[in-house]
């Protein structure tokens, strides 16, 4: 029941996608087509799949991460809605990886990827691959990764980088992953941050977000990045700006965000000020290097749910939610409006591939209509009113000869 709920809920706020699914169950752009997923599998996601189903699609879905999966959400998309779950939290990675076997071995029409894993598991099998006309892939790493796929000629389908949609990446990796992230970390330990120093590991769109939101709940955040125009950007927005060895000394909360491994090595945390507390917000479970702290300092101690305590000499760090990512391992993911934009952007992807299913084997950019549509319909949906043009300024804005 909590887990129906929990759906209903989220589609009460998710006007985008509702617009979306009323056209899909008209018009069933999915018919006779089978979708392959693998996502973070909670309330909002399951709006997506069963979208997908309402346009006709055979739907099958895993989740993208081991910690990521509301259980609750998952037997209620299988028995209220109808759609084919394989998903658990708390998996192995062996089981993980079987539950992506389950959700590619149906040969889709279709992938929806967030992280690369479903990607990179089709492409082992020139079965699980051969109907594939196009697919999607929702975070940044995962479009790194479809990048080098691509650069090193192991793509064998059309995939396209929805994390670049402006109404995704402007919306999502800034403000959803900036309050997720909050969310996450103040589930997991209940502290203040008003007062403390907070350090955040990079400054793209999802580092700006959290460092943003850190300083408005008070917090002194410091910024460490190895791009020389991110960190202008985060010193001239008020951060301050050093490496991450002299910033860890000092801190009482890190926050990684890079995209990269190592962040925080057990070298760094010998330096590190006791009871930090160290969160990531990056896709995979390498930007605190988990693995080599326990070699380190030994297997951590769980203090408090989502919690591990270790023991550096006299000193503790406490890892939240094994190193994974704490805004869904510890939290409950991006807000719910957030994802309607994320999700809608996925939806109408996702029906594009299906009229027009691209030719050449690459990395697309999602179609400029289909962000102006889900901007379009976000307006309406809030009444959110622009001014217009007149015929004078269009003339205005489209000549050269008028100047001072
Ligand atoms: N909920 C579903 N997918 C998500 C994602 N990629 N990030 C945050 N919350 C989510």
């Amino acid at each position: 029941m909590d887990g129906k709920n929990k759906i209903q809920w989220a589609m009460n706020w998710m006007p985008v996608l509702d617009n979306i699914r009323k056209g899909f169950i008209s018009n069933k752009p999915f018919k006779d087509l089978k979708i392959s997923m693998a996502l973070h599998l909670e309330a909002k996601t399951a709006a997506l799949a069963y979208t997908l189903k309402q346009g006709g699609a055979k739907v099958r879905i895993s989740g993208c991460n081991p910690l990521s999966t509301d259980d609750e959400v998952a037997a209620s998309l299988k028995d209220d809605f109808g759609v084919s779950v394989f998903a658990k939290r708390g998996l192995t990675r062996e089981e993980y990886y079987e539950h992506l076997e389950k959700t590619i071995e149906i040969e889709p029409d279709i992938i929806i990827d967030d992280g690369g894993d479903l990607t990179a598991l089709a492409l082992k099998d020139k079965r699980t691959y051969k109907n594939i006309k196009g697919g999607n892939e929702e975070t940044t790493t995962g479009v790194v990764r479809l990048k080098n796929m691509e650069k090193a000629g192991a793509l064998k389908f059309p995939m396209f980088d929805v994390n670049d949609a402006l109404m995704k990446h402007l919306f999502d990796n800034r403000y959803g992953t900036g309050q997720s992230t909050i969310d996450g970390i103040l589930t997991a330990t209940n502290l203040v941050v008003a007062g403390k120093n907070v350090v955040v590991g990079g400054y793209g769109w999802c580092g700006r977000g959290i460092a943003n939101k850190m300083r408005g709940l008070g917090a002194n955040v410091t910024v460490t990045e190895i791009d020389p125009f991110k960190s202008i950007e985060a010193h001239m927005d008020g951060f301050i700006v050093k490496p991450m060895e002299e910033a860890i000394g000092y801190a009482d909360f890190v926050i990684t965000a890079t995209g990269v491994k190592d962040i925080v090595t057990p070298e760094l945390l010998k330096d590190a000020k006791d009871g930090v507390v160290l969160a990531n917000s990056g896709h995979f479970n390498n930007e605190v290097a988990v693995e080599d702290i326990e070699k380190e300092f030994g297997k951590g101690k769980v203090v408090r749910r989502n919690v591990k305590a270790y023991t550096i000499g006299k000193k503790k760090a406490y890892v939240l939610s094994d190193g994974r990512l704490v805004n869904l391992a510890s939290g409950q993911g991006h807000p719910v409006e957030i994802m309607d934009l994320s999700f809608s952007i996925q939806a109408l992807t996702a029906k594009y591939i299906a009229e027009n299913p691209p030719k050449q084997v690459k990395v697309y950019p999602v179609p400029n209509e289909i962000d102006l549509e889900v901007a379009t319909i976000y307006l309406k949906s809030y009444g959110i009113k622009l001014d217009k043009l007149t015929r004078e300024q269009q003339r205005y804005i489209n000549s050269w000869q008028e100047g001072t």
